[in-house]
């Protein structure tokens, strides 16, 4: 039985709308304290506009007031251990810490597991804006 993160990510599939790559992408994103936030890829005709499984999890939770997370499932129709794209990394990094574990899915309970600072190393953060500030201050 795979775990039931893996399973509300694979749910999501039934709502992506994938009529473009017909490459469906789920995604779970767990809060800290125990909710679980769901999205699934949104396709568009201009392609750019497409909205990616993850993002969409990321942003429901924190619309609806959640900035901490402790785990991450992705998922795909094809069970091929899709992994979030550079974008999405650094979209979770906004609010994840480096050590989230991010559970890539492989089919029934196989699974291949990253921590977001395997995937996305040395991001810019917050930190690193504050530091540049901080070191114009001290400059003038
Ligand atoms: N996709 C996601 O939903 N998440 C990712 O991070 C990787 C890519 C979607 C976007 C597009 O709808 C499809 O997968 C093919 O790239
Ligand atoms: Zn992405």
């Amino acid at each position: 039985m795979p775990d039931s993160l893996v399973e509300r990510a694979r749910e999501a599939l039934d709502n992506a709308y994938v009529p473009y790559s017909e490459y469906a992408v789920g995604a779970a994103l767990r809060t800290a304290d125990g909710e679980v936030y769901v999205g699934c890829n949104i396709e568009n005709a201009n392609y750019s506009n497409s909205l990616h499984a993850e993002e969409v999890a990321i942003a429901e939770a924190v619309k609806n007031g959640h900035t901490e997370f402790d785990r991450l499932v992705v998922t795909s129709g094809a069970r091929d251990g899709v992994t979030p794209c550079g974008m999405c990394r650094q979209t979770l990094a906004e609010f994840c810490d480096e050590d989230l574990p991010v559970v890539c899915d492989l089919g029934g309970d196989d699974v291949v597991e990253y921590t977001l600072s395997e995937l996305l190393p040395n991001t810019i953060s917050l930190d690193t804006l504050e530091a540049a500030a901080a070191n114009r201050d001290a400059d003038e």
